[in-house]
C-alpha cells in the first residue's frame, strides 16, 4: 500500500518537458531577442527561492519537522521550475547554462525590512500562502508561454501551477494543523504582510511583483488576496 505523505508533493521534471519539445522540432520563430530580460525575470522569480531557503535554512532548529518537510518540498519545486526556465533560455535565444549563471549568481537578496513577517513559522506559513496564492494567480493568467505554439509550454505551465496551487495547500494544511490557536491573527499578519506590495524586487524570491511579466494589476494584489486567504483558511478545506 501507497503510504501517502500529510503534505503534498508531485513530481515532474520541467527540463524533461522543454527537452522534449526541443526534440520535437520546434524552434522559435517569433521571439524576439529584445524579450530576454522579459525571459530573464521569470528564471529570476523562481531561482531566487535559494536566497529564502538559505536564509531559513540556519534556523531549521526553531522550526517544526512538518515545515521543515514543507521547506523542503517547496524549494525542491522552485528548482524544478527554475531549471525549466533554464531550458527555455537554451531552447529560444541559445543561451547557456553558464551564461546564466554568471547573470544570476553576483545578485544578492536583501531580507532588511522584512524581519517581522519572517519572525516565526505560523507568519511564514501565511507569508508562503500568500506569495503562493499570488504565483498561482498570476500564472493562470498568463498565456504567454501557451502561445510558442507547441502544447509542451502549456503542459508546463500547467504543472507550474499545480506545484504553486500545492505550495498554498500545503501552507493552509499547516496553519490550521499546527496554528489553529492563533487563527484571530491572521488578518493583521497577512495585512502586514500585503503592505509589501508596491515595494521594488530585492532578489528574496517574495514580492517579484514589479517585473515585465508580472500579469496582476495592483488591484489583483494586496487585500483581495488577504480576503481570499481568509476565507479559505477559515472554511473546511482548501
Ligand atoms: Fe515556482
Ligand atoms: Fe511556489
Amino acid at each position: 500500500m501507497m503510504v501517502t505523505s500529510f503534505l503534498k508533493k508531485r513530481n515532474w521534471s520541467a527540463r524533461s518537458i522543454i527537452e522534449d519539445i526541443a526534440r520535437s522540432g520546434w524552434s522559435n520563430v517569433g521571439v524576439d531577442s529584445s524579450l530576454k530580460e522579459f525571459f530573464m525575470a521569470d528564471l529570476c522569480s523562481e531561482y531566487d527561492s535559494i536566497n529564502l531557503y538559505n536564509l531559513l535554512y540556519s534556523r531549521r532548529q526553531e522550526f517544526s519537522p512538518y515545515f521543515v518537510q514543507y521547506l523542503d518540498f517547496w524549494y525542491a519545486d522552485e528548482k524544478n521550475h527554475a531549471d525549466g526556465f533554464f531550458e527555455l533560455s537554451r531552447l529560444v535565444f541559445g543561451m547557456s547554462e553558464l551564461s546564466l549563471l554568471q547573470a544570476l549568481q553576483p545578485r544578492t537578496a536583501d531580507f532588511s525590512g522584512m524581519h517581522d513577517i519572517l519572525s516565526d513559522e505560523f507568519r511564514l506559513l501565511l507569508k508562503f500562502a500568500y506569495d503562493e496564492y499570488i504565483s498561482v494567480k498570476t500564472y493562470k493568467k498568463d498565456t504567454f508561454y501557451e502561445g510558442l505554439g507547441h502544447p509542451g509550454f502549456r503542459y508546463w505551465i500547467k504543472n507550474l501551477i499545480a506545484d504553486e496551487a500545492v505550495h498554498f495547500g500545503n501552507a493552509i494544511k499547516l496553519l490550521r494543523r499546527d496554528h489553529s490557536g492563533r487563527m484571530h491573527e491572521c488578518e493583521a499578519v497577512l495585512n502586514m504582510i500585503s503592505n509589501f506590495e508596491g515595494e521594488s524586487y530585492k532578489n528574496t524570491f517574495l514580492f517579484d511583483h514589479d517585473g515585465p511579466h508580472f500579469s496582476l494589476s495592483g488591484e489583483e494584489v494586496g487585500q483581495v488576496i488577504v480576503q481570499d486567504i481568509l476565507q479559505i483558511l477559515h472554511k473546511g478545506s482548501v
